[in-house]
């Protein structure tokens, strides 16, 4: 993104997230294009960056969702995504959102115990509805990315293993509220092999063949989320390595190929923008303090993950311009909240600007109002023009559900 940071800065105030929609649709479009020649439905991971206006842009590009609560359905179909794209994960979804996601009569329920199975087929019966549901299958491959992250192992709360996932298939075969047309899985996130996701796919294939088998049609293979991208110096995986490898793994299936990118579509469209407040010495140590903090983007702090850091001083200092390292820390009261440690700084001042990188997925949805402190504003970058899309939390937005009920 070349953009006028301070400009920005200035209009909008800060901490801020900003992100680049030009490039959001940029891979979209990129990934779309390697699908070309397969049916194929791009299911945007909303818990990425789930701002209506990022889902909205996606979805007129024809993307669909796949979301982990009711809420990011809801989200999905208020910003347009046509109803038959929305996928409905996670492993604890209420009786009330299974109601909710089969009267709204989304694509598909993604199912990920036998347990989960019988609930919806319950509420399914009480409405009179068959539900189209599809089977997490767990292959129980090692994704090689961080162990937070990672989910395609049997020691990972998600999904079933393979024959499970048969029983199932075979229950709601038979059942009359249940229609078990597609297959699931997701092995992890941030993920810059593609040996994993292909030994994945080949044993996901192969259960979709054996179910072929005995007459279960299984229509749409989803492949999940978690392709990786470049936060520091990563080699990734690129779009078209990705398609070919699930083709390869797919060949001779008569299927509809599903992908649930979240980070690959927007974490390197946003940065977030936070003004320096203080610069302190402690011993040798010298740290900045910005206005953001770990209730902003909390990845640093939580996986100990890099985000590229950028100073943009606003005056030429004169004279000694050396970066030195400098931890950049934030105003919450917590050891742990920091952005970034020995990053090489220059001199900073009272309101220079940092620009965090990669800050679009996992930024803003993973925010909190800890210490009090308001969420950020979201703007979006589009033709050259920026536009607010999530206004600045207040105060008084923080405290409206319990002054009500305040007691003096
Ligand atoms: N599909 C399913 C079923 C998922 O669980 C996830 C992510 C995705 C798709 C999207 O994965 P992606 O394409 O974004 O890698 N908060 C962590 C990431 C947690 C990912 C959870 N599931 C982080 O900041 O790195």
């Amino acid at each position: 993104m070349t953009i006028d940071t301070k400009a920005l800065a200035d209009k909008y105030g800060t901490p801020l997230y900003i992100y680049d929609f030009d490039y959001i649709e940029n891979r979209y479009t990129t990934l779309k294009d390697a699908f070309a020649g397969k049916k194929s439905i791009i299911n945007y991971a909303v818990k990425a960056n789930s701002n209506l206006s990022v889902i909205a842009h996606l979805a007129k590009l024809g993307a669909g969702a796949d979301c982990v609560s009711i809420g990011e359905v809801q989200r999905a179909l208020t910003a347009g995504v046509d109803k038959y794209k929305i996928i409905f994960s996670g492993v604890g979804k209420r009786d009330d959102e299974i109601r909710s996601a089969l009267e709204h009569d989304i694509l598909l329920l993604n199912l990920e115990s036998e347990a989960e199975m019988k609930r919806v087929e319950l509420v399914a019966k009480e409405l009179g509805k068959e539900a189209r549901i599809s089977i997490r299958v767990n292959p129980n491959i090692d994704p090689q990315t961080h162990p937070y992250i990672s989910t395609g192992l049997h020691e990972n709360k998600f999904g079933v293993e393979i024959d499970m996932a048969k029983r199932m298939y075979i229950y709601a075969n038979k059942s009359e509220f249940l229609n078990p047309i597609g297959i699931h899985f997701h092995i992890g996130s941030q993920l810059t092999k593609l040996s994993p996701i292909s030994e994945a796919c080949i044993i996901v294939a192969d259960l979709v063949r054996s179910l072929k088998a005995i007459k279960i049609d299984i229509k749409f293979f989803d492949v999940g989320g978690g392709v990786g991208v470049v936060y520091d110096d990563e080699v990734t995986i690129s779009a078209e390595e990705y398609t070919q490898t699930i083709f390869e793994a797919t060949k001779g299936l008569d299927v509809t190929l599903l992908c649930e990118p979240g980070r690959y579509m927007v974490a390197n469209a946003g940065a977030f923008f936070t003004k320096v407040l203080y610069e302190k010495v402690n011993d040798d140590k010298r740290f900045v303090i910005v206005d953001g903090g770990m209730n902003d983007l909390i990845r640093p702090s939580l996986y100990n993950a890099y985000h590229k850091i950028e100073a943009v001083q606003l005056e030429d200092k004169e004279g000694n311009n050396e970066k030195t390292p400098a931890d950049v820390v934030g105003p919450v009261c917590e050891s742990g909240d920091f952005f970034g440690k020995d990053v090489p700084l220059p001199p900073l001042s009272h309101n220079d600007l940092i620009v965090i990188h990669s800050a679009g997925a996992y930024g803003f949805t993973m925010a909190s109002n800890y210490n009090t402190r308001a969420k950020a504003a979201e703007v979006a970058l589009q033709g050259g023009e920026d536009r607010l899309i999530r206004k600045r939390e207040t105060y008084d937005d923080q405290v409206r559900l319990e002054l009500e009920y305040l007691q003096k």
